[in-house]
């Protein structure tokens, strides 16, 4: 793509996000951020009439990322620490985010004071793929609705997975893939749901077969893996290789609450392709996410659901062919969505 068609990429989607003259952009770059975004997003708002700036952010100081991670925590940025740059974002109106705040507590305040807020980290060939459409904006907020009324959430599959989870306490999250309302988050491109357990709230098992993914390992799943869960948190991880590796970097951390049932959900955007990972190694994992009719299971934070757990450890898993059911009523039954207004 030319930076002409990129800056026209950039343009349709921060249209969809309503930026518009009067308004203040900040695009929010790090050292692993994209050049080529942040000039497509300074054109982009340029042409819509809003004023823009970019903030760029050196690399976390020595010795205070997690150790050998390998770049596979969440919830300490470059922003840590960074006040005055942080209470610049908070009085922007959009914060384009080309880092990956996700999960800290910088990003909740930031949308707390009212920006909206747009992260963009996926390669150029999966954001134009997957681009936004109102039609699926409708079909995933058709899913919240219900959500949003539920008050257990069961997840079922044929390799064994059987998880009952009371949900309710925390607010349902909508993932479109942009974003148009003050204080509120979105990943371009995205097309999923989800919300999280209730403090304790999640017993069961889950069993992630061949060929689901554990991001951010961003590999798929060669010999299943079982997951026995009780009052919220993991207890055993069994399995060949994939459970040991999933163990292992769980343990790495040496924080307990790693090991709490984060999100959960489904995905809706049938354009989403599974191997998409094994082409785009670059990915962060959003087709696997948005699949149509994954279901969702996650490890980790709550912070961004207004909870307490701060932890840097956060894995992804979203898993093929499984089931889901909010209070008995089917909402994806064997890897295919039931109601009428979440399909395409
Ligand atoms: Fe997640």
């Amino acid at each position: 793509m030319t930076p002409e068609e990129l800056a026209a990429l950039f343009r349709a989607e921060f249209e969809l996000c309503r930026v518009h003259e009067g308004e203040t952009v900040v695009v929010l770059a790090g050292p692993h951020s994209s050049p080529a975004y942040i000039q497509a997003s300074i054109a982009a708002c340029r042409a819509l009439g809003a004023q823009v700036f970019e903030i760029m952010l050196p690399s976390l100081p020595a010795g205070q990322d997690p150790g050998q991670k390998g770049g596979t925590f969440v919830g300490r940025t470059p922003l840590t620490g960074q006040r005055v740059a942080l209470e610049t974002l908070k009085k922007a109106d959009f914060v384009v985010d080309l880092m990956f705040l996700l999960h800290s507590p910088e990003q909740v305040e930031i949308l707390r004071a009212g920006a909206r807020m747009l992260l963009v980290v996926e390669p150029v060939e999966i954001l134009a793929r997957l681009f936004p459409t109102e039609p699926l904006r409708r079909r995933v907020e058709a899913g919240s609705e219900r959500l949003r009324k539920a008050r257990e959430l069961r997840v079922t599959s044929p390799a064994g997975t059987d998880l009952v989870i009371a949900v309710g306490d925390y607010p349902v999250i909508t993932q479109y893939g942009y974003t148009d309302t003050p204080g509120r988050w979105d990943h371009w491109p995205s097309g999923f749901l989800y919300t999280w357990p209730n403090e304790g709230g999640t017993t069961g098992r889950v069993v992630l077969s061949t060929g689901d993914l554990i991001w951010p390992f961003n590999r798929y799943v060669s010999q299943p893996i079982t997951l026995t869960v009780k009052d919220g948190y993991i207890r055993k991880i069994e399995g060949g290789l994939d459970a040991l590796l999933l163990r292992q970097q769980l343990e790495s951390f040496r924080d307990p609450e790693g090991f709490a049932v984060s999100h959960i959900g489904w995905g809706l955007d049938e354009r989403a392709q599974w191997p998409a990972l094994v082409f785009e190694t670059r990915s962060c994992g959003m087709d696997a996410r948005s699949y149509y009719g994954n279901v969702q299971f996650s490890t980790g934070p709550n912070t961004e659901a207004g909870g307490t757990r701060h932890t840097l450890a956060h894995f992804d898993m979203p898993m093929l062919g499984s089931s889901l059911a909010l209070d008995g009523e089917p909402v994806v039954q064997d890897g295919r969505l039931v109601p009428e207004d979440q399909r395409p």
